[in-house]
């Protein structure tokens, strides 16, 4: 096992060395190689050793460059050295999250974990929460929490009683809300399609004055904090003050969808962007993306820790039900990996400055981004206010042209996407790794490959 260990180790040394100079993407032939993993399930056993060789003989040079400076892709973060090293430790541990008595360490760090969450991103004191698999599982979490409430407030039990029959419940989100949001809602039986949708302005933000009248039953209202294109946030506080106000609002749960946006609130220099989200009554965000931690790990957060208990909890004569806190009672699984010592560590070395470096240091990346490819000429779609930039290269044959020499050339990594009807490459600053000279190297080769890609349009 030492042996294995220590090699292990070495290898993703050098991985992670090789990584800031190699290409971001993987070369079309190291994708090819994988075809070698395709063999027949073995009959014999095979040296652990041997394993690891393959493993990283054939997966390293497959591996997307995400642990690296340079990969600008969806909204995608590395993992901050001692969030890595702490998975790892507690990977050979082997916890089962799932309760107190199964792993004492896991949920002592959990606890801790939480408290320094809720402070770091200036939610309300005393809030729960739930360490689930990412965004998508979080706002299931915390949307099965407000199922839970708004119903009850009515005198309806869905957790026993199911939703047939039970009285509706009005829900109101954005235009832009994140695919994962309308999956969620569909997956707690409100429904894909019948929730209400308000339009938004330019930059993805929610039009308050385009709220559907409220009607004083159920209700549950979804904010956004940070759109997936732009960065936008909604206008928390107007929209907080326009539910509250409405008939009957106790029976009015606010919720937002904070994957990355909501960690603007642990910066001094951006937290005016979160305005008005402590108001709301649930959270999901991503440690994953801007905390730096290694994937999975997503959380939800309740402000009333009662209420996702009374979602989320079970019974059985094996499962203690204490007065302590008892992970599998607040969240969707029952056995789960120690998703909180990775996020312990990545606070406890980061500290309060720590988080906001990260936070700053890639804003002004964006910036950075923004300003050198608006001055050679090219349009930015959306205001940078965060960590997001869309940038349009021309006509979208033009664009996608070039978004797929940007891949080609290795240099760095991002996505298209497409903003309001217009085509564009979507760079997203996430990794604590990015220096400076990431960024000028980037931009660079951007800039390189667009120009390419304009003149052999000119000579067409
Ligand atoms: C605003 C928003 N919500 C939800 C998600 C889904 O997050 P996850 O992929 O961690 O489930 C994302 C992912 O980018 C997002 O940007």
């Amino acid at each position: 096992m030492r042996e294995l260990l220590d090699n292990v180790a070495q290898r993703s040394a050098r991985f992670l060395k090789d990584i800031q100079e190699r290409r971001v993407g993987p070369s079309a032939e190291a994708v090819a190689a994988l075809s070698r993993f395709h063999e027949p399930m073995p009959g014999q056993p095979t040296d652990p050793a041997q394993v690891i060789d393959m493993l990283d003989e054939l997966g390293s040079p497959a591996a997307m460059g995400i642990a690296g400076p340079r990969f600008f892709g969806f909204v995608i973060g590395g993992s901050v050295p001692a969030a890595l090293a702490a998975n790892w430790l507690a990977t050979a541990w082997d916890q089962n999250a799932t309760l107190h008595l199964a792993s004492p360490v896991s949920a002592a760090l959990e606890e801790v974990a939480l408290t320094w969450l809720v402070d770091v991103l200036q939610l309300p004191e005393g809030t729960g929460g739930a360490f689930v698999t990412g965004a998508t599982v979080a706002n299931f979490t915390a949307l099965a929490a407000a199922r839970h409430a708004v119903l009850k407030h009515v005198g309806w039990d869905v957790e026993s009683d199911g939703l047939f029959g039970a009285p509706e419940i009005q829900v109101v989100i954005s235009d832009e809300a994140h695919p994962s949001m309308i999956k969620a809602l569909g997956m707690l039986g409100l429904g894909r399609n019948r929730v209400q949708k308000v339009p938004v302005d330019n930059q993805g933000r929610m039009l308050p004055d385009r709220m559907p009248k409220l009607t004083g039953g159920p209700t549950i209202v979804c904010l956004q904090a940070g759109n997936v294109n732009t960065g936008s946030f909604d206008p928390a506080a107007e929209i907080c003050r326009r539910a509250r106000a409405a008939a009957n609002a106790p029976a009015t749960w606010i919720h937002v969808d904070g994957a990355f946006g909501i960690w603007a609130a642990a910066s001094p220099q951006y937290r005016q962007l979160t305005e008005g989200l402590a108001e709301a009554d649930s959270w999901a965000t991503d440690a994953h993306k801007w905390l730096n931690v290694p994937y999975d790990s997503g959380l939800a957060f309740v402000r009333d820790p009662e209420a996702l208990r009374s979602a989320m909890s079970l019974t059985a004569a094996y499962l203690p039900q204490g007065a302590r806190r008892e992970p599998a009672q607040y969240l969707p699984e029952l056995s789960r990996r120690a998703r909180g010592i990775d996020i312990w560590a990545a606070l406890k070395s980061l500290g309060r400055t720590g988080v906001a470096d990260i936070i700053e240091r890639n804003c002004r990346a964006a910036q950075r981004f923004a300003t050198g490819l608006r001055e050679a000429g090219y349009e930015i779609l959306n205001d940078v206010v965060l960590n997001q930039v869309m940038v349009s290269f021309g006509p979208p044959e033009v664009t996608t042209r070039v978004i797929e020499g940007i891949q080609q050339d290795g240099t760095c990594w991002a996505g298209p996407t497409v903003w309001q009807g217009r085509s564009a490459m979507r760079i997203s600053v996430s990794s604590w790794a990015t220096t400076d000279a990431d960024v000028e190297r980037s931009l660079e080769a951007m800039l390189r490959v667009a120009r390419g890609v304009q003149a052999l349009t000119q000579i067409a």
